[in-house]
């Protein structure tokens, strides 16, 4: 299955199936008849998979990053950027990032700054890897400052989402990168009824053709339509960063979501822009995956309300993807004492 990703400047496709990885080989021979070298940016963890057979058919190394958000310093930038001088890798060649999306991140960042930019072709090996992170173009590195903070636009070639690949995840990872696919379901406005019958190809299908659709609507983050996709992160990314801060295995960046898609229904009811329907709607969505729908552990309000708030000192203009008579939107300058009630009757629930 193919989704087009209809750039116009750089269109690409998304290749999604079982055993997809192995058509990367011809792709490169047909549309890059040049390429002498592959280089595979990928973890020592991925490369020992079953499913790490590739083959390309030309010259081929492979470059070993740490996992996680550690593949994602300058220091590593450059240590891959020096490997690819040292094999001698011309603009004609390609990068190929196999990875979560930690790894594409990078890969992508090197190719669209080693020589001042080469090709790369994405593979991505979790769920939020192939429905989110390995698609649009946005690459980065982290520095001390703040995530992502050194980065450029720099389109991949092609995209493989082989869900062979994802049969070796963790069953808690796996689960977990379902967030980012029940946020997607629910912005698609696609019904609790039809997830029974569906396979893990549409829920990555329908994952991808939004971001594929938000993508093309907003490359270069600009015009705000890439925020829809923030659906459920206002409260997720502030308690990701809460949890990070006490346990680094606390919270999942998919379950954080999860529990921001079903804080961001109830804020939605208690502004009156929706009814229990919605609210219902997500939960079965979130269970259906086996999320989580309530704030469990410790987390004080203040600090939810700090961590939410553009104005971290004085808790107002809070701004939240909600649902609402016309879909979902951003809503700017909510009453900070909405957002605080909805907050303290959920962690009561
Ligand atoms: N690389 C992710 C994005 O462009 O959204």
């Amino acid at each position: 299955m193919r989704i087009p990703v209809r750039l116009r400047d750089a269109p690409y496709d998304v290749i999604l199936g079982a055993g997809v990885r192995h058509e990367i080989g011809d792709f490169i021979s047909d549309r890059l008849p040049r390429a002498h070298v592959v280089v595979v940016v990928t973890s020592p963890e991925i490369r020992r998979q079953p499913w790490f057979d590739l083959s390309f058919g030309i010259e081929t190394h492979v470059i070993e990053v740490a996992d996680g958000e550690a593949a994602k310093t300058l220091d590593t930038l450059e240590r891959v950027c020096e490997t690819l001088a040292q094999l001698r890798v011309s603009r004609h060649d390609v990068i190929v990032g196999v990875g979560g999306g930690a790894i594409t991140d990078l890969a992508g960042f090197v190719a669209a700054v080693y020589l001042r930019g080469v090709a790369v072709i994405q593979v991505p090996t979790s769920v939020v890897g192939q429905v989110d992170a390995a698609i649009g173009g946005k690459t980065a590195v982290n520095i001390a400052a703040g995530k992502n903070l050194v980065g450029a636009f720099h389109q991949p070639l092609g995209v493989w989402c082989d869900t062979e690949v994802l049969t070796t995840l963790g069953a808690r990872e796996r689960t977990a990168g379902f967030g980012e696919v029940a946020k997607c379901w629910l912005v698609e406005g696609r019904s609790r009824a039809a997830l029974g019958a569906a396979t893990m190809e549409a829920f990555i299908e329908v994952s991808v053709a939004l971001k594929a659709r938000v993508v093309v609507a907003d490359e270069f983050e600009q015009s705000g339509e890439r925020a829809l996709l923030n659906y459920g992160h206002t409260l997720g990314h502030a308690i990701e960063l809460l949890a990070l801060a006490r346990d680094a295995d606390e919270l999942r960046h998919g379950e954080a979501v999860a529990i921001g898609l079903a804080f961001a229904a109830r804020l939605a009811r208690a502004l009156g822009r929706v009814g229990d329907d919605v609210v219902d709607e997500t939960d079965d969505v979130l269970h259906f995956f086996g999320l989580p729908s309530r704030l469990t552990g410790s987390f004080d309000v203040d600090e939810l309300l700090a961590a939410m708030s553009r104005d971290k000192k004085a808790h107002h203009n809070f701004t939240f993807v909600l649902a609402g008579e016309r879909g979902y939107e951003v809503v700017s300058d909510i009453d900070p004492r909405v957002v605080r009630g909805a907050l303290e009757q959920f962690k009561e629930a």
